[in-house]
């Protein structure tokens, strides 16, 4: 009979390149298949899903671990049926890297003006405006777990002031940090430039609002207040942005998520011109990287050691 038996079960187009993956590296181990090669339910211990439907990790009755294949576990903790074993979470340097490339990506191109230059390219306009230096706009985090902190690390090396605001309090050395509600507003009262790295649960979804969007400094050397979202869409209320947006409070955003996915074709952000989106791919992953990582994890399980990054079912991350 099979032991430990791994499932995957993988929504989206990389579900091909994880079952080549997990073949390679769990060789002499049985890889189940979601949704057609399921086999006997008892025999899986180890589901490594993304976007698997609810309901699906209950069939499992001798199943011992949870892998997301993913950072954010908003999904997984949403199905009603999930059964009561350990949940980890992707991480991983990789998808830190990854985010941290969208982030400072999208945070030179707002810096650089990047798409008053495209839009003069286009009109064969030659034409240089004031450039300030990085190290005069300040650039705010929200968010400091491994991939935050990695961004806000990142992004000082790149040379903007950078301060963070996280819900617990965060050490990081040479960036000024904020923690928890009370310290919401002086963190957004300096930042020009705010990059959101928070995760979807019931204190944070829809906490970029207007009211939130209007503290953000608008006087500094940006030239205005700037979105990035790499988080969470859950997070976001599309016409708060968009009011934003009109109403001057913002000067443009990068949107990597969206309340609803994928964003439906009539919304105004398709079209906005000081809008910049991508089809939730910040944190496109290697597959390869993440294999890795859940062979690791079982094999420090199977010797009764501590898995890592574990889930906190009651904080929702
Ligand atoms: C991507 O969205 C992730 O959660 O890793």
């Amino acid at each position: 009979m099979p032991r430990g038996a791994i499932l995957l079960a993988v929504d989206g187009p990389q579900a091909a390149d994880y079952h080549r993956m997990f073949l390679e590296h769990f060789a002499g181990r049985e890889i189940r298949l979601w949704p057609d090669q399921i086999g006997d339910t008892a025999d899986i211990a180890y589901a490594c899903v993304w976007r698997a439907p609810h309901g699906l990790l209950a069939r499992f009755p001798d199943l011992k671990v949870i892998f997301n294949l993913g950072a954010g576990v908003d999904y997984v903790l949403a199905d009603p049926a999930l059964p009561n074993v350990p949940l980890a979470r992707a991480a991983n340097p990789d998808l830190s890297m990854r985010v941290t490339e969208y982030c400072v990506l999208h945070a030179l191109m707002i810096h650089r003006r990047q798409r008053l230059y495209d839009a003069q390219q286009r009109e064969r306009v030659w034409k240089g405006h004031d450039q300030s230096a990085a190290s005069e706009v300040t650039v705010g985090v929200m968010g400091l777990g491994v991939i935050g902190a990695h961004a806000a690390n990142t992004l000082a090396r790149v040379g903007f002031k950078v301060v963070g605001w996280s819900a617990s309090p965060k050490e990081i050395p040479g960036i000024e940090t904020f923690a928890g509600p009370a310290s919401l507003d002086a963190f957004l009262g300096k930042t020009e430039i705010l990059i959101v790295l928070l995760p979807s649960t019931p204190s944070t979804d829809g906490i970029l609002n207007l009211a939130l969007l209007r503290k953000l400094r608008r006087d500094g050397a940006a030239g205005g207040a700037f979105l990035i979202n790499a988080g969470r869409g859950k997070l976001q209320t599309d016409a708060d942005i968009l009011a934003a947006l009109d109403e001057g409070s913002l000067a443009g955003a990068a949107l990597d998520v969206f309340p609803q996915e994928p964003l439906p074709p009539d919304s105004p952000f398709w079209t906005h011109p000081r809008v910049t989106i991508t089809p939730h791919n910040a944190g496109d992953i290697s597959p390869q990287a993440i294999v890795a990582d859940i062979g690791r994890q079982i094999g420090r399980f199977e010797n009764g050691e501590p898995l890592d990054h574990l889930v906190s079912r009651q904080r929702g991350y």
